[in-house]
Order: structure tokens, then C-alpha cells, then sequence
């Protein structure tokens, strides 16, 4: 696949189907993306891959914690105002979402299943859980862990594999530390959802929208 093609058809997949993913397709992807560059080479990121009966576990624990109103409190703060333009944008990938799988506005309860089926990582088979030491700086870890998320989506996407970066998955980061042995000196950065896509499910289908060039390049020559 060429990079360009890659980089303009991955999506986020948040439908997939149930089937496993081996365990070396999971260590090939991780140990490519490696290669993401880093502050310094520093190499911030830590991965957790989990699979099966943990996995399991820690869906029912995260939709519970989100369904009941249980306050979030993730490692890294939420936002919660934007300027008008990141708002549309935000708001117009939400509605382009719950259109594509024909839930009104108003249905409520429609809209709650869905948010509890983003809680559950969207039935992936797998979660890798990013990482970083407190004791890097959060400005320049947070650049690295970015780089090298969409490095791994980019190379999962290349095998026909789906991702979903989720900060859903890392809402609750006490739970997570508790289950997955992760102590309180990591930051725990994101999640991403990775499985085989459900290429029938319209919620993987929809049109995703981008902003144009003018909108971001401002040339000075
Ligand atoms: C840091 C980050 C956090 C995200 N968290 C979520 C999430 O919690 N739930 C979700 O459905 N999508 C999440 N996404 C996916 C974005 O909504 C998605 O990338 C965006 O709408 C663009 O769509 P595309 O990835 O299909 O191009 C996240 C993406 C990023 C980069």
C-alpha cells in the first residue's frame, strides 16, 4: 500500500468483527511502529496489549463506570471548550456518526447504547493502552505518543486491520492501573482499539470530513 493511500483511507473503525488478532500481527505492527521519531530518541511510549478475559473485564468495568455518571478523571484533562470552528468540527463528526446509524437526535436511548458501546471499545479484540513516565515532560511526551499512535493506526491499517484511538478507553485510568499492574509513576495517555473491521456496519462507512488547505496553511514568503 502506498503511504499516501494509507494515510487517506485509514478510518476509525468503530464496528469490528469478532475474530482474534495473532499475536505476531500485534508484536510485527508494535515493533514498526518503534520507528516513529522522538524527542531526543527518547522513546516515551509504553504499550499494554490487552486481549481476552482481561480485556473483557475491563470493557464491563469501563461501561459500568460511564453508564452509572461515575465522574472521569483521566491522566490527561479533557477539553472542554474549543473555539468555534474545533466545535463545528467536533459536533459535525458526532452527528455524521449517530446519522450513519440512523439514531435521531432525540432518541436518547439510542445515543446512550451507542456511548455504551464506545465504553466497550466498540467490540475490538484487542487494546493497547499508551503510556508515558511521569517524569517526562508532558508537553514533548504527549508530541511522541501522538507520533507514534498514528504511526501504529497507519500500520495496522496497511495489514486491513481497524483502529479506534479512544480516550473513552482511558476515562477511569484507577481502574485500569489496578487491573493491568500499571503504577502510579506512568501517565496513561490513550487507548486504541485495534481489530478485524466490520466492513458492513454503516458506522464504519460514513464520509469523514476534512477541513481545506486555506483553512490551516497560512504561507509567508
Ligand atoms: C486523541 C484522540 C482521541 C479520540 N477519542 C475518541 C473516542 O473516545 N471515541 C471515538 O469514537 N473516537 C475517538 N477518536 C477518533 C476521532 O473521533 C476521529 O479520529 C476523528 O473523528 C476523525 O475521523 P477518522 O479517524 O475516521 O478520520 C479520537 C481520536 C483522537 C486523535
Amino acid at each position: 500500500m502506498e503511504l499516501k493511500e494509507a494515510v487517506k483511507k485509514r478510518r476509525s473503525i468503530r464496528s469490528f468483527s469478532s475474530q482474534a488478532v495473532d499475536k505476531c500481527i500485534i508484536e510485527e505492527i508494535i515493533s514498526d511502529a518503534l520507528w516513529t521519531p522522538s524527542w531526543g530518541n527518547t522513546q516515551p511510549w509504553e504499550i499494554t496489549v490487552v486481549t481476552g478475559d482481561t480485556l473483557a473485564t475491563f470493557k464491563e468495568k469501563n461501561q459500568r463506570a460511564a453508564t452509572s455518571g461515575k465522574q472521569p478523571n483521566p491522566n490527561i484533562p479533557m477539553p472542554l471548550e474549543w473555539p468555534e470552528i474545533n466545535k463545528r468540527r467536533y459536533q459535525d463528526v458526532g452527528r455524521r456518526t449517530l446519522k450513519a446509524l440512523s439514531i435521531p437526535r432525540e432518541d436518547a436511548k439510542g445515543r446512550l447504547d451507542f456511548y455504551n458501546q464506545m465504553f466497550g471499545l466498540f467490540g475490538a479484540p484487542v487494546l493497547l493502552l499508551i503510556a508515558v513516565d511521569k517524569a517526562i515532560l508532558l508537553e514533548y511526551s504527549m508530541l511522541d505518543a501522538g507520533l507514534f499512535v498514528q504511526t501504529l493506526c497507519l500500520l495496522a491499517h496497511e495489514r486491513g486491520l481497524g483502529t479506534c484511538i479512544l480516550a473513552a478507553a482511558v476515562q477511569y485510568p484507577d481502574g485500569l492501573r489496578t487491573l493491568l499492574e500499571i503504577p502510579d509513576t506512568k501517565r496513561i495517555v490513550i487507548g486504541v482499539a485495534l481489530g478485524w473491521p466490520d466492513h458492513e456496519n454503516p458506522v464504519n462507512l460514513f464520509e469523514r470530513a476534512r477541513g481545506s488547505l486555506n483553512e490551516f496553511v497560512h504561507w509567508v514568503e
